[in-house]
């Protein structure tokens, strides 16, 4: 492979540095590009094909289904770690040892108290409010009661911002939830795991003792772990760039949450319970809706399919599927929606459109199956994708203040009008 890459525009040759990561992806170092060229642009919308950073958090191949955090693949992941070990890989790079692992806990654990003046707040939201607005605007609110988490020079104050959101933000989620559901606003118990503490502040109803349901905490945990980092994602190149103005983490935060929103990101978790279950109530005709998914004329998208990176398949679809079959199984749930899931998977891996187009189940495509056997609404689901992305979003800010990115700020091409005099109103 040569170091360099040639690009010739009328004539004239210039020379770029050719760059090879770690697992030997090559990148064209543009950073030159202008001031060599005298003003020249690259112009990629949705850039599919420019990289934003160098990053030394999550490998992705796309080709290949391969998804690792720090070097340490996901399936080995999910099926061997804690979510909080991984929250640690994330953010610092590696796997924690005991000591470290209960110490990072105990910190969290401090900071697991939210001012209670944010009940205010979250109060003035009107019960029809969706929870993925309701949780921006609280994690924003966050930084007016902690102002101190906008220092990134100082190691302390970074590492109490990073533990200060990890202890608030499965309060917040927590009252998101229960206040649409009208129940009182509860605290978690810090004598639990991590994950069992969500469980419970989720879940605790105010008139019986909680009981803890291994099978459900130890579904949550795997769920989360696959959704803690995805790379240059929507949302977390919205996390960076918002960080990249020296905004501080939990604005950041609160925009990465908005960008997750969308259904073509981690909104489409709603949108593929909601359309199995339209599905459902049309009569369990598949095809149809297949049918609609390839006519160009409809809008209709088969919501859980396809991928900007993943041309293969998705080696957390693949995970997910066998838990929601193994979580579904040990709490006895006979779910029809999962068989309507299973059919569409079946029809669309066999269908034309569908594999021309490299288009297979996603991470949001099984999720909202065990979310649902979890007595979770549905309208929460992209909030307990913001909940397993946290990590990866603190990690993703953290690396680009501390590599120094400078602001982001693409360029564009202009094509609208070129000048013309003003004309007063009454002449126009
Ligand atoms: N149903 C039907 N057709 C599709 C779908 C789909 N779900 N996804 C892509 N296509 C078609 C698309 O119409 C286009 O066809 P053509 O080449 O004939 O114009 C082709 O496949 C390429 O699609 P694209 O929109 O150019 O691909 P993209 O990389 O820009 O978009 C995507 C990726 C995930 C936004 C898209 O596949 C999609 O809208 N999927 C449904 C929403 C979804 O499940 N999102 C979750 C993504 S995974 C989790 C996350 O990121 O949060």
């Amino acid at each position: 492979m040569s170091d360099k890459a040639t690009l010739e525009i009328n004539g004239e040759k210039y020379e770029f540095p050719v760059v090879i990561g770690t697992e030997k992806e090559v990148a064209i170092d543009i950073k030159s590009l202008r001031s060599a060229t005298n003003g020249i642009i690259t112009i990629d919308p949705g850039f599919k094909n420019t990289g934003s950073c160098e990053s030394a958090i999550t490998f992705l191949d796309g080709e290949k289904g391969i998804l690792r955090y720090r070097g340490y693949s996901i399936e080995e992941l999910a099926e061997k770690a804690h979510f909080l070990e991984v929250i640690y890989l994330l953010i610092f790079g590696e796997l924690p040892n005991k000591e470290k692992l209960d110490q990072f806990h105990a910190d969290i654990k401090s900071h697991s108290i939210v001012d209670d003046d944010l009940k205010k707040i979250l109060d003035a939201f009107p019960k029809s409010a969706h929870p993925m607005g309701v949780l921006s605007s609280l994690t924003s609110a966050l930084t007016a009661f902690y102002p101190s988490s906008v220092d990134v020079a100082s190691e302390e104050a970074m590492y109490n911002s990073i533990t200060t959101i990890l202890g608030k933000f499965p309060v917040i989620v927590s009252w998101t939830m229960r206040k649409k559901q009208g129940l009182p606003l509860e605290y978690g118990d810090d004598s639990l795991d991590y994950v069992e503490n969500i469980v419970k502040m989720m879940f605790k109803s105010p008139n019986c003792e909680y009981k803890q349901n291994p099978i459900l905490v130890n579904a949550l945990d795997k769920l989360l772990i696959l959704h803690g980092d995805h790379e240059q994602n929507c949302s977390t190149s919205t996390v960076r760039i918002t960080g990249s103005s020296h905004a501080g983490l939990f604005v950041s935060l609160a925009s990465g949450i908005s960008a997750l929103w969308g259904p073509l990101h981690g909104g489409a978790n709603q949108a593929v319970l909601e359309m199995l279950e339209a599905i459902q109530a049309d009569g369990g005709d598949t095809k149809k809706f297949m049918a609609k998914a390839k006519d160009k004329n409809d809008p209709f998208r088969l919501m859980g399919f396809g991928h900007r990176v993943y041309k293969n398949f998705d080696p957390r679809a693949k995970i997910i599927k066998v838990a929601a079959d193994e979580l579904l199984a040990d709490l006895g749930i006979q779910d029809p929606i999962l068989d309507i899931a299973k059919g569409l998977e079946k029809e669309a891996l066999e269908d034309p459109y569908f594999v021309e187009r490299k288009l297979y189940p996603n991470v949001d495509f099984y999720s909202g199956i065990i979310y649902r056997a979890m007595g979770i609404p549905v309208d929460m689901f992209t909030v307990m994708f913001a909940l397993g992305r946290l990590p990866g979003w603190i990690a993703q800010w953290k690396e680009m203040r501390r590599n120094q990115e400078p602001i982001g700020r693409p360029r564009q091409l202009y094509v609208g009008e070129t000048y013309r005099p003003f004309v007063p109103v009454d002449e126009r």
